[in-house]
């Protein structure tokens, strides 16, 4: 679907590395050079006409992430990714709210922003993680949710989509159980946000994060959003300009109304404005379709390579466009090389998830993650070339 509108596909390159960061259409590059060409202009300071129009168009955003994700305007904070985002969930909300002993449950499949923060707050106020086990399909389901939760469980943090099994979690039956529990729910967003349709409110979720560059939009932006009651309670990690409405001698100062509290200093202007450019183009795709697409091509690719012999497929259930392998006895660095030889585009590692390997037996995989503007025909040459992977160790070395 619509390759036309990306540069990167004009080259001979099929693209799979979309889990990682996703090609960005012609559209989005277009709005951030016209905000740098025609009227760059700082915000929320400037009398001036550029300066007018910025705003409008950088507040604006606001609106759209709003009507894509269903959440209130307000509940909505500029970020610089979602790492930024759970970071700010961890220590500007949870650090003042948790106390020694209350337990946050995280399973082994996260990725490190959504583990790392947690064991650094486990460090400073003496929280207590507990890992929820994952099926035999390395999924994560309520029922095991369900047989770790204690009366001092306080959080359950959670990727909705993962990023090496690919499999997408329940949110809606998790967050129904948290709200039933009283339990914060805090979702990681960053590998499902660009794929499917999410519903903030639906889902009772109570922190959602996700970053703009995985889908369609630019680097160095992203998204928090999180229910008004507690970013009325959470404080900022950075203060700065723009976020306060005064400060006095006497060490006096007042913070600015939620969302522009979190935002101190002069934010990422153009990459808001090509994030909110990259939304609207997936809102008129449908994010419905953008699904079906993926599920289709895995499929595809399920099918064609259930013939190969020594593939080791770790996600063959999982309903994402995210496909996990190893050729057996290869080391995934090397299928990746190999892989590159032919310009297919894959990452091969660990992929940050570094507790998986206690679950799955191994470390490195191979990822595949497609996005809707992979094709049948990448997907035969990715197999094409996994077929002819004998010659990989002359290729490679
Ligand atoms: N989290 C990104 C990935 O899975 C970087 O590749």
């Amino acid at each position: 679907m619509n390759r036309e509108d990306f540069p990167m596909l004009q080259k001979d390159i099929i693209y799979f590395d979309n889990g990682a960061t996703t090609l960005k259409p012609k559209c989005v590059i277009d709005k951030m050079n016209e905000y740098y060409l025609h009227h760059t202009s700082n915000i929320h300071r400037g009398d001036y006409d550029a300066a007018i129009q910025t705003n409008e168009l950088y507040d604006g955003v606001r609106n759209i992430i709003a009507q894509f994700i269903h959440a209130n305007p307000e509940e909505c904070i500029y970020t610089s990714g979602a790492t930024m985002s759970l970071n700010m969930v961890v220590f500007g909300y949870m650090k003042k709210h948790l106390k020694k002993g209350d337990e946050v449950l995280l399973n082994k499949a996260e990725h490190a922003s959504n583990v790392l923060p947690w064991i650094r707050l486990s460090e400073e106020i003496g929280i207590v993680i507990k890992y929820v086990p994952l099926d035999e399909n390395y999924c994560l389901t309520l029922d095991n949710i369900q047989k770790c939760v204690t009366d001092r469980t306080k959080v359950i943090s959670l990727a909705h989509v993962t990023n090496v099994i690919g499999d997408v979690r329940d949110v809606e039956a998790i967050g129904n159980y948290c709200l039933e529990q009283h339990i914060l729910f805090c979702v990681d967003g960053a590998q499902s946000v660009p794929h499917l349709p999410v519903d903030f409110q639906k889902c009772h979720m109570d922190f959602l994060s996700f970053s703009g560059h995985k889908m369609c939009g630019p680097t160095g932006v992203g998204v928090l959003v999180a229910r008004k009651e507690l970013l009325e309670e959470m404080d900022p990690l950075c203060y700065g300009g723009g976020m306060n409405s005064f400060f006095e001698e006497d060490n006096s100062y007042e913070l600015k109304e939620i969302p522009i509290r979190f935002e101190a200093g002069t934010p990422p202007i153009a990459e808001v404005i090509g994030l909110g450019e990259a939304i609207q183009y997936l809102m008129n795709i449908g994010m419905e379709n953008i699904h079906k697409h993926e599920m289709e091509l895995k499929k595809y690719l399920l099918e064609k390579v259930s013939s190969i012999p020594n593939l080791v497929v770790y996600n063959q259930n999982s309903d994402s466009g995210i496909f996990s392998f190893n050729i057996d006895g290869v080391f995934a660095q090397d299928t990746s090389i190999y892989l590159n030889h032919y310009h297919i585009y894959v990452r091969a590692g660990n992929h940050c998830a570094k507790l998986l390997k206690d679950e799955i037996g191994i470390k490195n995989t191979v990822r595949v993650s497609m996005y809707f503007y992979n094709t049948l025909e990448d997907v035969d040459r990715l197999v094409d070339a996994l077929k002819n992977s004998d010659n990989l160790y002359q290729i490679v070395l």
